[in-house]
């Protein structure tokens, strides 16, 4: 398997696939994402019924499948409580691998994305292993190195019930040669124990996300005095780099926002993180004005260009293709 060392800084990931162009988290998205320039493609992992590793942002998958048009799964639908909210409708956990597998995916956010509904119906929800197939023929086919970043989702929860996504996970890459610290994955959570509980298992390269807002759910759970803010302290950041290899972080917490979408000074974020030996990877870029600050209405690649400038490692992106534009522009200034 190729390595880490592959890649020129800053990687491009593309967010759950190609998601500005296909409905995400299918493997038409990722594979778009590829041919658009992604060096990296992130699937959200949650499981099911039998214990399969799928890509969706949450278990409960009304809103990015077409499950509540199957009069069959009907009875099935249900109220849980996920991370400490309550939630309706159907939820992976209770279905089999071959029951989803007759859903098919819909674009998430059709009144942003209406021309992504023209692929609702078409695909099927992918499992890990199909986006890994995916992921090492397209490798072969572009002739450059494609890793994978997948995502624990809702880990706590999913040990609470019997359905843990670590150790799944980590079969998983190493039956398909995921090995040593130089691998191209790069394997995130937004929770703290799960990570440091993979750190034992596994030398394959961790992320700790974190979030503008908030505490790591295990946290809340296990009542840790510990927000994501305190977490990008320097201590807080040595803490990290103890068991995780990059942080993975809220755009805002590196250049905040007002209410107004107004830019302010940036932070010393990724200064701190890198003194820490920790990568920084910010998300979400997306181009669409409605999720750009005032800044860079109608141009996207401003934004770029300015967490470009302040030395991040990564970028999440729903457009790849921008992403990777910039990064060349960038390149052949320097
Ligand atoms: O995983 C980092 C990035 O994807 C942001 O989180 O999963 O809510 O989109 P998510
Ligand atoms: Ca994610």
């Amino acid at each position: 398997m190729n390595t880490i060392a592959q890649f020129t800084a800053p990687i491009i990931i593309g967010h759950r696939g190609a998601s500005g162009y296909r409905p995400e988290h299918t493997l038409a998205a990722y594979e778009l994402a590829i041919d658009l320039g992604a060096d990296y493609i992130e699937p959200d992992l949650v499981i099911t019924k039998d214990g399969v590793l799928i890509a969706r942002h949450e278990n409960e998958i009304s809103e990015t499948t077409d499950i509540a048009q199957h009069p069959e799964f009907a009875q099935r639908q249900t109220t849980k409580i996920i991370d400490g909210e309550s939630k309706t409708g159907w939820f992976t956990e209770d279905f089999t691998l071959s029951e989803l597998k007759t859903l098919r995916a819909k674009e998430r956010i059709p009144q942003v994305r209406s021309q992504n509904t023209n692929y609702d119906g078409l695909f099927t929800i992918p499992t890990l292993q199909e986006i890994i197939n995916l992921a090492q023929t397209k490798s072969i086919a572009v002739g450059r190195t494609i890793g994978i970043y997948p995502e624990t989702k809702h880990p706590t929860y999913f040990q609470s019930i019997g359905l843990p996504l670590e150790d799944t996970l980590l079969a998983t890459l190493q039956a398909n040669g995921y090995q040593g610290a130089n691998a191209p994955i790069f394997i995130q959570s937004f929770e703290v124990s799960n990570l440091k509980y993979l750190a034992t298992k596994t030398d394959l390269p961790l992320v700790q996300l974190l979030n503008n807002t908030g505490k790591p759910y295990d946290f809340i759970v296990n009542n840790v005095d510990c927000s994501y803010a305190d977490l990008t302290t320097k201590s807080g950041l040595q803490e990290i780099a103890e068991y995780a290899q990059a942080i993975g972080v809220h755009k805002n917490m590196i250049v905040p926002i007002d209410s107004n979408k107004k830019l302010h000074f940036p932070t010393s974020l990724v200064t701190d993180a890198h003194a820490a030996s920790l990568l920084v990877h910010a998300w979400t870029f997306r181009n669409e004005d409605f999720f750009l600050p005032l800044d860079f209405q109608g141009n996207p690649q401003k934004e770029y260009e300015l967490f470009f400038s302040l030395g991040v490692d990564g970028v999440f992106s729903d457009f790849p293709d921008t992403a990777n534009l910039v990064k060349l522009e960038s390149s052949n200034l320097k």
